[in-house]
């Protein structure tokens, strides 16, 4: 694809530096997770106060070999440049044109990787068949375990390909990938190896998860105790495979009632950070099963949907987001859309507690088939009363912590990576306003342009 020439070269130049200037705010996401009031608090740099994106004074961001090496003023930033010995003859020039710049987006939640369609189950929705009535028939989860366990790992790669292609066109730099859809060791192991391998063809940055604990295999169905020997076998076989192959970053569970209880999520989870896996966890999605609860306990980066938490479980957020492991709240609002909930999740009671809240796409074949974060920024907004500075933190910043790659992305800090987004929008409340609108002019990645409308 197109997109992917790009990879390897600088496009526009072979200059080390890039400076972006004619901005007309850039959110640079600053100062750390954001929660509670903080939670829409962009460190925003305004052109318009100090005469507009073509004023000396108007914000710019200059990158150096890969990384941001300063923001703020064009005049300061300039002059600090030449002071240090960088100079500005070796920076290419790359014009927002008026446009908003932020930091490309992290999608902290999706399942990448699986073969076949599920557009049936929309209709039997329509019909009134529930999510788990469908899992439990064979269907949902298992109809693309079948598929997924077919298919090598060149039609699994090009089908990452196309759809990684689709999150870059939409800001997506950062992507959190889950396994899931093989249930058996080799196909765990071959869906991480390429999850692992689209990450470093790049442009977009893939972080792998486990996810064996998606659902109970069909294998194991006949048998009395199915979900006690599959979570053995979870634990005794796959997590010491998926260690020693070693592409995984965490391991994530889907706990859920019919599912996995929250007790055997914790023999997994706890035996995942026995190997130095971080963890995170579908908690709390269809109905309150003690996945909050776990997920503070354990430290885990993310608890992710929490359509239904119980108060318990907000309130164990809550204490562990004033510790030292906060846990983010990961709300996938494109789920909820697509089963057709009646209500989402309860975002603003997440934020008024203070715990930190991130969104995803939770791109998948079944709850939410749609690549496209800055959509989920505007249902968030319309059916969970985020901001839309609100949701902007929650795609940025907290969804890099909740990846666990904050130190690198997810804000536009000297010494993070040069990952930016130049939008064709002029003020950064458009971005959920253009409803599933292609908003996107440019995007940076590790300094190099890797995507170009129209390109
Ligand atoms: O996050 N709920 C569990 N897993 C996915 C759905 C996977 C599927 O239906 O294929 C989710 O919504
Ligand atoms: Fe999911």
């Amino acid at each position: 694809m197109s997109l992917r020439l790009i990879e390897g070269g600088r496009s526009q130049s072979d200059a080390p530096g890039l400076l972006i200037h004619g901005a007309s705010q850039i959110a640079t996401l600053a100062g750390g997770l954001r929660r509670g009031s903080a939670q829409g608090d962009l460190a925003l740099l305004d052109a318009e106060p100090v005469g507009g994106p073509g004023s000396p004074a108007a914000p710019v961001i200059a990158c150096w070999e890969g990384r941001v090496i300063g923001v703020g003023p064009r005049d300061g930033v300039e002059a600090g440049l030449e002071a240090n010995g960088y100079s500005l003859s070796r920076f290419a020039r790359l014009d927002a044109d008026g446009g908003v710049v932020t930091p490309g987006l992290v999608d902290p939640h999706t399942h990448l990787l699986f073969a076949g369609t599920r557009e049936g189950e929309l209709v039997l929705r329509q019909q009134g068949a529930g999510y788990l009535e469908i899992l439990q028939a064979g269907g949902g989860i298992l109809s693309t375990v079948a598929a997924t366990r077919a298919a090598d790992e060149e039609t699994l790669a090009a089908h990452g390909r196309r759809w990684l292609d689709e999150m870059l066109r939409h800001g997506v730099t950062t992507v959190e990938a889950k396994s899931g859809y093989g249930l058996d060791l080799a196909t765990e192991l071959r869906l991480l190896e390429v999850a692992h391998r689209l990450g470093r063809e790049g442009p977009v940055e893939v972080v792998p998860t486990f996810l064996g604990a998606h659902a109970v295999p069909p294998e194991y169905h006949a048998r009395p105790d199915g979900t006690e020997a599959y979570v053995r076998h979870v634990i005794e076989e796959q997590l010491p495979g998926v260690v020693a192959q070693g592409r995984a970053r965490s391991c994530d569970v889907f706990c859920e009632r019919g599912v996995f209880t929250a007790d055997q999520s914790r023999r997994i989870l706890r035996s995942a950070m026995g190997y130095g896996l971080a963890v995170r966890l579908h908690a709390d999605e269809l109905a309150p099963s003690g996945g909050a609860e776990l997920a503070a306990e354990l430290g885990a980066l993310s608890a992710d949907h929490l359509h239904t938490p119980s108060d318990e479980g907000l309130a164990a957020l809550a204490e562990a987001a004033g510790g030292d492991h906060p846990t983010v709240a990961t709300l996938l609002p494109a789920t909820t859309w697509f089963l057709m909930a009646d209500e989402a999740a309860p975002a603003r009671r997440f934020i008024d507690a203070g715990v930190p809240v991130a969104l995803g796409t939770d791109f998948n074949p079944g709850t939410s088939p749609t690549p496209n974060l800055p959509l989920v920024m505007t249902i968030a907004c319309l059916e969970m009363g985020l901001s839309p500075a609100e949701a902007l933190a929650a795609v940025t910043i907290n969804a890099a912590h909740a990846v666990g790659v904050a130190r690198d992305a997810g804000s536009l800090e000297p010494g993070k990576l040069a990952d930016i987004v130049i939008w064709r929008a002029p003020h950064v409340g458009q971005l959920p306003y253009w409803v599933g609108a292609d908003l996107v002019d440019v995007v940076v990645k590790r300094g190099r342009v890797v995507y170009r409308r129209g390109c």
